[in-house]
């Protein structure tokens, strides 16, 4: 490969960390990539020797992924490939923040056993939980917490944990985007992902805190979301959109 196509690389991976055509990457077929198209929705074209440049940063492909991004609740026993958790936490920090902030942490966590610790620990956590609200999937999760075989992260291979400092009133929304952007990358790794809750509802648990504590997560932070990764086992269902939630004023 020659220099040029070496800095043309360069230019892809610090526009796109392997979200878009990671197959790009692993392909010896991978010739050159170039920038420099008009819309500021296709800042790149990939080459492939012999083919027609084809486009990867098409406003359409990005809704398509966007409606194609499912939550998983079954994931296949098989580990995540560390470069995709990489290219993961990759994409959460590119998530925009209030004023900046860039306060989170993306805590990734694929070791069973402490998957396992945890699980029992949210488990306990829940027997002495009052729902502090009306949201149903809080009840319904203590329900599920007292049953044989409960697990939170689904037997996901990965958990990330998004937490943020505390007095932050954009620490949700900052971990939020983060997190969508965890999800939409996942999926166009072919990887299946969910949003879970049940360590910000326990986030103020004594027992739980001290032990995401060991696991660097500062006391003090809170805990805005986490998501579960993997390989899914079968496709979920497709929710159906609900009518007139969107207005155009003119
Ligand atoms: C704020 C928020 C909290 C959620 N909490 C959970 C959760 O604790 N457990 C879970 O299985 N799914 C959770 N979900 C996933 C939703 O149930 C899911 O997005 C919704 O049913 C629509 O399905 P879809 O993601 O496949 O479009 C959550 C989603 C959001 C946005």
């Amino acid at each position: 490969m020659g220099i040029e196509a070496w800095e043309s690389m360069n230019i892809f991976r610090s526009y796109s960390p392997g979200l878009l055509m990671p197959q790009a990457f692993a392909s010896p077929q991978f010739f050159c990539i170039d920038k420099g198209l008009k819309s500021k929705y296709n800042p790149l074209y990939v080459y492939f020797p012999g083919k027609i440049p084809r486009e990867v940063f098409m406003p359409n492909n990005i809704l398509d992924l966007i409606r194609a991004r499912r939550s998983t609740r079954v994931f296949q026993d098989r580990a995540v490939l560390r470069q995709d958790l990489e290219t993961l936490l990759e994409a959460a920090v590119w998530a925009p923040s209030g004023g900046n902030n860039q306060s989170w942490l993306f805590t990734a966590i694929q070791n069973k056993d402490i998957l396992l610790k945890l699980n029992e620990l949210v488990r306990q956590g829940f027997q002495t939980y009052i729902p502090d609200d009306d949201y149903p999937g809080k009840q319904q999760v203590k329900i599920h917490s007292q049953r044989e075989g409960f697990n939170f992260y689904y037997h996901a291979p990965v958990l990330i944990i998004a937490s943020n400092k505390p007095n932050y009133e954009n620490a949700m929304a900052d971990c939020s985007l983060a997190l969508e952007n965890i999800f939409l990358t996942a999926e166009s790794l072919g990887l299946g992902s969910c949003y879970v809750n049940q360590l910000h509802w326990l986030q103020n648990d004594p027992g739980l805190r001290d032990f995401l504590f060991t696991l660097g997560i500062p006391r003090e932070h809170r805990i805005c979301n986490s998501a579960v990764i993997g390989y899914t086992v079968k496709p979920s269902p497709v929710p159906a959109r609900k009518e007139n939630t969107v207005r155009i004023v003119e």
